[in-house]
């Protein structure tokens, strides 16, 4: 079959992957590819077992796979064959040199640049998908302008708002697709092209268009507004918890003001996942850099707040359990930064476990999709801590439940037959506040929610 266009992306992680997935089954007529530099990783896109959980992706991957869409770790000679290269590689934060630990580690993002320039022949729109510093493009130009070839490229930016867990829905139903180009004859050509790709299947009216650092700036604020609000709601849960206000009653009040909304106000346990933590602090880099100190404070007191929720989440595991956890077995139900996720990245679970870990207690965990991440995340500790699928069998024995990820399954858990399971007194620390917390009082549990009042017979 003749294909209208090649695409490519490079880099098959998290956000690559799924939306070449989606591009590739919504425009049969283009062939889509993914490379990446990781060949197991190829594999896995190639096998049954893909290296992502993603509900419903499966199903669009059998699909496409083999039809318009191709996995491949031959990045070199794909970027000679490809007319569109959407760049997918991972944008982590510094962990050495100027800006360690608050910057965006460009390597990855600027090897990739070099190896387009050096191995193509034909001129190509090159779109930064991963999410990067403002000005980003600026340098990808430079890097891509100094070959001395008559190849040009025109650099576009079309940030990636999906999230993990519903990557499917949001990227057949986005709010929004943003796309940022220079306005020039060719950078508005170049925004055209991409324009078709995604009409294909997403309305007019939601496809913006912008100038290209609109468009990178535009994706840090977005994940930085939303986990300003988690954490103006964990902030909140705080004064709850002082002043028996209930916080799913506060949410629900504030909520309703159609000015502000009713999503991402659930208190918790803090924010996880590898990008708002990550943006922030790049956010915040930014504005230093920039010369806006007060901005830059500003927006740090959102993971602030983040890292003071989890640490009162503990304290207060800790006091309830009358002050020791020598030696007790705790059992934490959930350890994926979200539901829906196998992915554990930045999981707050990571941190809390650890602290239970120095408290000297006996670590159970379950999870129905994050097992291995989890057993990854903590193999400094192996050996002191159990990896059990079932939740059942994980709590028996345990003194207390710690529920780290808003997984449904946790919500209809048959908490009576795991109340008698356990060591009493026994307790709950919802950290998601999921489970009946009346009802689990009632069977025998002392209750500890985020944000409202405990359940307590002590
Ligand atoms: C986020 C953005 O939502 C997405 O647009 C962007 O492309 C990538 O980053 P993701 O990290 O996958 O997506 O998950 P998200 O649903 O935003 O949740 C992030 C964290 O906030 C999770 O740990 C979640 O549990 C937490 N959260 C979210 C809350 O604690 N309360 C809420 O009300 C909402
Ligand atoms: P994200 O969540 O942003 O998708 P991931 O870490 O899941 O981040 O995926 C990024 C992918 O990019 C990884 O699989 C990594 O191997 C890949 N990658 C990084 N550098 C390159 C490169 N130069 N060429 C091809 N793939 C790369």
């Amino acid at each position: 079959m003749k294909f209208k266009k090649k695409i490519l992306s490079i880099g098959a992680g998290y956000v690559g992957a799924p939306s070449m997935v989606m591009i590739a089954s919504k425009c049969p007529d283009y062939k889509v590819t993914v490379v990446d530099i990781n060949v197991s990783r190829i594999n896995a896109w190639n096998s049954d077992q893909l290296p992502v959980y993603e509900p419903g992706l499966d199903a669009i991957v059998k699909k496409t796979r083999g039809r318009n869409l191709f996995f491949s770790a031959d990045v070199e000679k794909q970027i000679q064959e490809n007319d569109i290269i959407f760049v997918c590689v991972n944008t982590p934060t510094k962990t050495f040199g100027a800006g360690a630990g608050m910057a965006a580690d460009l390597q990855y993002w600027e090897k990739t640049a070099r190896q387009i320039l050096e191995n193509s022949q034909s001129s190509k729109i090159v779109i930064e998908k991963s999410t990067l510093p403002i000005k980003t493009a600026q340098a990808m130009e430079r890097i891509l302008a100094s070959g001395n070839g008559d190849v040009t490229f025109d650099v576009l930016s079309n940030p990636e708002f999906m999230a993990e867990g519903t990557a499917v829905s949001d990227l057949e139903n986005p709010d929004r697709v943003l796309i940022g180009s220079r306005e020039t004859q060719s950078g508005l050509a170049a925004r055209a092209e991409l324009v078709k790709i995604y009409s294909h299947w997403v309305s007019p009216e939601k496809i913006i268009t912008s100038n290209i650092w609109s468009a990178e700036l535009s994706k840090l604020v977005a994940n930085a507004f939303l986990a300003q609000r988690v954490s103006s709601i964990n902030a909140i849960s705080a004064l709850c918890e002082k002043t028996d206000a209930d916080i799913s009653e506060v949410a629900r009040a504030v909520g309703t003001d159609s000015r502000i909304g009713s999503k991402f106000l659930k208190a918790g346990i803090g924010f996880g996942g590898s990008c708002f933590k990550k943006d922030i602090l790049n956010l915040v880099y930014l504005c230093h850099f920039y010369g806006l100190p007060e901005v830059a404070a500003y927006w740090e007191s959102v993971v602030k707040i983040n890292e003071y929720q989890q640490e009162r989440f503990i304290a207060n595991v800790l006091q309830s359990m009358f002050n020791t956890l020598a030696g007790k077995k705790i059992c934490v139900l959930g350890f994926a930064f979200k539901a829906d996720t196998g992915d554990t990245r930045e999981s707050p679970a990571i941190n809390i476990t650890r602290k239970l870990l120095a408290e000297h207690a006996e670590v159970v965990i379950t999870d129905p999709k994050a097992l291995t991440n989890a057993a990854m995340d903590l193999a400094q500790d192996a050996g002191k801590i159990r990896y059990v699928e079932d939740p059942y069998q994980a709590a028996a024995g345990c003194h207390a439940l710690v529920i780290m990820t808003d997984w449904d399954l946790y919500r209809n858990l048959d908490y009576r037959k795991i109340y008698k399971s356990m060591v009493k007194p026994a307790f709950i620390f919802d950290g998601r506040n999921i489970v009946d917390q009346r009802k689990c009082f009632e069977i025998g549990f002392n209750v500890f929610p985020i944000g409202k009042p405990a359940l307590s017979r002590l």
